[in-house]
């Protein structure tokens, strides 16, 4: 069977396009133009590649952006100083702490000092609370962006069963939630698999949808899922390659070779969730400039 390929660069270019338009309309009409900030502490190669994408997107559409780079040794009250500061910029309508922070530095806490209007990443209490009462606020990027996905292509998603592989804050149990709503994409009957799971092929051959965030590169094989299963891979990993230019590779958490040739559906790594969490954080910010009119 010859999958559909999911390509999240096609869904993002058709969301940033979609962004691009609404802004001229906005300039045209003299109203605010969306400006979002992120915050990089620390010079983290991934992070530094993934907030400069962010930065770039924004060029794309036409919003303003800021990028507040910080030292690696920045004590946590000067980075709770900071987030103040762009909590009270009248001008930035939403703004992104990059994660992971130095370990000297609790996360949770910064996270909770980010004015929940302005939590385009959506990672604020206030927002996850929001989502899970299905209430409109900013729903966490990446798993807002794998619905985009879903919904561009139309795949079924009611009654289906959903397995969801991680827990994270930031992916896998917003996700859960997500597609267990009362909603397209959504009505899933939802499994969470996690590290502490038994016999976790059985479960993964279940599901209808996998959605895999594990953080460990190509861990799913052919062996764990179900012919005419759609699968979302969320990894993303550097593996060195001297026969690259930029000296590494990048792979998923799902050796895509071997799995594709089963799926219905298949997202690629990389051009899949990717881009996708880059064009719901640029979506968010409009909102962001909606809500706080
Ligand atoms: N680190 C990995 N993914 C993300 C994300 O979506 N937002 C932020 N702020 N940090 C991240």
């Amino acid at each position: 069977m010859e999958p559909t390929i999911v390509s999240g660069t096609e869904v993002s270019n058709k969301v940033k396009d979609d962004i691009a338009r609404e802004v001229e309309q906005i300039k045209t009409q003299g109203g605010k133009v969306p400006h979002l900030a992120a915050v990089l502490v620390g010079d983290d190669g991934a992070s530094r590649t993934y907030v400069n994408a962010k930065v770039k997107a924004c060029e794309r559409v036409g919003f303003g952006s800021t990028l507040v780079k910080l030292d690696a040794d920045i004590s946590e009250a000067e980075l709770l100083s900071e987030v103040e500061r762009l909590n009270n910029d009248p001008d930035i309508d939403g703004y992104i702490v990059q994660l992971p922070l130095p370990k000297h530095i609790d996360e949770q806490k910064v996270t909770e000092a980010i004015a929940p209007e302005k939590d385009v990443d959506g990672f604020h209490p206030v927002s996850l609370g929001k989502m899970l009462l299905h209430l409109p606020g900013f729903l966490p990027a990446t798993p807002a962006g794998i619905l985009e996905m879903i919904k561009h292509y139309n795949i079924p998603t009611e009654g289906k069963h959903c397995v969801v592989m991680g827990r994270s804050h930031i992916v896998g149990s917003p996700m859960s939630v997500l597609m267990m709503r009362n909603d397209y994409p959504g009505n899933c009957t939802v499994t969470v698999v996690h590290s502490r799971t038994q016999n976790l092929k059985e479960i993964t051959r279940q599901a209808d949808i996998l959605i895999v965030a594990i953080g460990k590169p190509e861990f799913v094989t052919a062996d764990m899922v179900k012919e005419g299963a759609a699968v979302i891979d969320v990894g993303i990993h550097r593996i060195d390659d001297p026969s690259k230019k930029s000296g590494f590779r990048l792979l998923g958490d799902v050796k895509f070779d071997e799995v594709a040739p089963k799926c219905a559906y298949i997202s690629p790594v990389p051009g899949g969730v990717g881009p996708m969490t880059i064009a719901s954080l640029l979506k968010n910010t409009l909102l962001a400039v909606s809500l706080n009119q």
